[in-house]
């Protein structure tokens, strides 16, 4: 079939993003924002939309062999090297499309498509750029050519170091590339466009068994915050639990304990009143189909996440802004509407192109969803989900030092607005630290949980299971938990219930044992002898040689796994340099990583 596209045409041009926290997102809008001024034609895409209709029409479809294409992706990690999830079904196709391929076998699906990608990671996670090396290989595999070096950022140090040059070179390539496609001669044209043998590629397409991933596909639903408590723990914070209930089942294949979810908070009535009377706006104004007020409550951050202010000062003319204003560079869309002076000139506009988007906030759950008491089993799907969180009690210098998610659910909890609908987001790809079930119940291999503050959740809700599956088990695997906390009157969170799980745990296993590092001040309370305790941070129980012997046994002889959390700078990385430096060097840096490769270290830290 001879094709419509012909020689010395454009070629299409996609810009093409998946992004779990809006990195991703953000610059390839920028980017867009200024290449499309030289490309008007050119189109942005998130991945997901890939062979979905949009107002009528095909969105993008990159299998299409319409024309020749250009395609520049942008796409980050999540979870353990996986797609973020807005990018999952892309991956999805790409992974049927060459599911029937042997290794090092290609296919010419993609061979109408020109690509580079841009892959964003952060070289703590063993699988670093898991997501942007699978989409590399996986178009290569499918005769798609790259035009432009896949780039590697690394948050470890720092993205822009990559990002910047990356962008900077784009622009020529992409040039070079489309006068390149415009000279190729008419035949060569129509043997890039020759459409693959579709009934025998589908044959094998379709004799994939496609069950398994069907499952992990992610869940959005909406759900309603029913309940919670409010405990003071030490005089100037207190720890918040909030329990989630879901409109649909959630099934254990997309959370289960250890794991997390993520929802979307929404900004409080008062803070969209004042942003509303500052700026001067018509509430009911519609910007597409929804009114200003619905964008300001559940579209556009107006307290946490910053817009840059060099945007807008150019944008519009806001000169009269004082000059400790300009300074700042980025601002928070309630800090800006604190300028009093002439914000009739600002329309409401900027909510739709300046004004950052809020963003999913994740939480480790901390109860058990899947445990039915009356059947005292444990159930396939559950609607109940419970978090929690430490909040400063008061405000500092008069600012409210709570932030987006956690002033919106302690609102909604105090003032009882239990009917209030939020989003939430159910992933497989959250489940980095996990319960291995088998492992520890039937086969007794060993778990070491190491964690501090807030970062025990995880590991609440895997204590919680086995509480529950306790009764029915005669034994049970070692488990040791290093929990560091400021001060043991103060912080030691969850401490009923730890003490009574390392209670019962030691009846069942060798040795269990929960080691508490108070920071700043150690009491004198024994807890029965259950806790041992030290003044110091976690990692300075590998000072302990009983402490290193068991971490030693349990990873190199018994195969047991180490799971940590918590803030990757101030427990993640003193942690790791602790295991390379005191342990003989049994666990440098390769080591370490043979261990996160087949499973048996889980980390889950995060950034400030
Ligand atoms: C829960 C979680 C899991 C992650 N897993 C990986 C990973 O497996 N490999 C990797 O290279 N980066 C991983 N990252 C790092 C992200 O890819 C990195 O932060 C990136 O800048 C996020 O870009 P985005 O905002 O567009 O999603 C992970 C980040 C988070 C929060």
């Amino acid at each position: 079939m001879e094709s419509t596209y012909k020689s010395g045409q454009n070629p299409q041009i996609y810009i093409l993003y998946a992004s779990e926290t809006g990195n991703c997102e953000q610059i390839s809008q920028d980017f867009f924002e200024t290449f499309s001024k030289d490309y008007p034609n050119a189109k942005r895409f998130v991945l997901n939309d890939h062979q979905t209709q949009k107002n009528g029409q095909s969105a993008f479809d990159l299998q299409s062999k319409d024309a020749l294409k250009v395609c520049i992706f942008l796409t980050s990690s999540t979870g353990d090297g996986d797609s973020p999830d807005n990018g999952e079904i892309f991956h999805k196709f790409l992974r049927k499309q060459t599911n029937h391929l042997e290794e090092g076998q290609h296919s010419t699906a993609l061979s109408h498509v020109f690509y580079t990608v841009l892959g964003l990671g952060d070289s703590n996670y063993s699988k670093f750029q898991g997501a942007p090396r699978f989409l590399d290989s996986k178009l290569k595999q499918l005769g798609a050519q790259t035009f432009y070096d896949r780039a590697e950022a690394d948050e470890a140090t720092s993205l822009e170091l990559v990002v910047e040059p990356w962008l900077e070179g784009l622009n020529d390539s992409i040039n070079s590339i489309i006068r390149k496609i415009k000279k190729f001669d008419q035949e060569y044209i129509d043997q890039l466009l020759t459409p693959i043998d579709v009934n025998e590629h589908q044959a094998q397409v379709d004799g994939h068994d496609d069950e398994n991933e069907s499952i992990k596909t992610p869940l959005m639903t909406y759900g309603n915050i029913i309940g919670g408590k409010i405990t003071p723990c030490s005089p100037d914070r207190e720890l918040l639990e909030i329990e989630f209930k879901t409109d649909k089942p959630v099934s254990r294949d997309l959370i289960d304990v250890g794991s997390a979810f993520s929802f979307l908070p929404q900004n409080s009535e008062e803070t969209i009143n004042y942003v509303i009377e500052k700026f001067k706006w018509d509430r009911n104004a519609l910007i597409g189909n929804d009114t200003v007020y619905d964008l300001l409550q559940k579209s556009v951050d107006i307290v946490s996440e910053k817009l840059k202010l060099s945007k807008v000062l150019t944008d519009y003319d806001l000169q009269f802004l004082p000059e400790e204003a300009k300074e700042s560079k980025h601002i928070t869309l309630k800090d800006f509407s604190e300028y009093t002076v002439k914000f009739d000139q600002i329309p409401f506009s900027i909510l739709e192109d300046d004004v950052p988007k809020i963003k999913e906030r994740y939480y480790s759950i901390i109860n058990d969803p899947f445990y039915d008491e009356k059947e005292k089993q444990v159930v396939e799907t559950s609607h109940t989900f419970k978090i929690c969180f430490g909040l400063h009690k008061f405000s500092v210098r008069g600012q409210n030092r709570f932030g987006l998610a956690t002033s919106f659910m302690k609102d909604i909890l105090v003032n009882q607005e239990f009917s209030r609908k939020i989003k939430m987001h159910f992933s497989h790809s959250n489940r980095i630290i996990y319960f291995p079930h088998k492992e520890y119940v039937q086969e007794l291999k060993p778990l070491i949980f190491i964690c501090h503050g807030t970062g025990i959740t995880p590991f609440i809700s895997i204590l919680e299971r086995i509480k529950n599956i306790y009764e029915s088990h005669e034994r049970f695997g070692d488990l040791i938990m290093l929990f560091g906390v400021r001060s043991d009157t103060e912080n030691f969170l969850f401490r009923e219930q730890l003490l009574d799980i390392f209670t019962k745990l030691k009846l069942k296993s060798d040795y269990s044992q929960l080691y508490l590092a108070s920071s700043q001040s150690l009491s004198e309370e024994t807890y029965n002898g259950l806790v041992i305790k030290r003044k110091g941070h976690v990692q300075s129980f590998f000072e302990d040689q009983s402490v290193r012997d068991r971490i030693k046994n349990y990873l190199l002889e018994k195969e047991g796994y180490l799971m940590i959390c918590g803030n990757k700078s101030t427990l993640g990385q003193s942690v790791i340099k602790g295991l390379n430096e005191k342990f003989d060097e049994l666990f440098s840096h390769s080591q370490l990583d043979k261990l996160k490769q087949s499973g048996n270290l889980l980390l889950e830290l995060w950034d400030d």
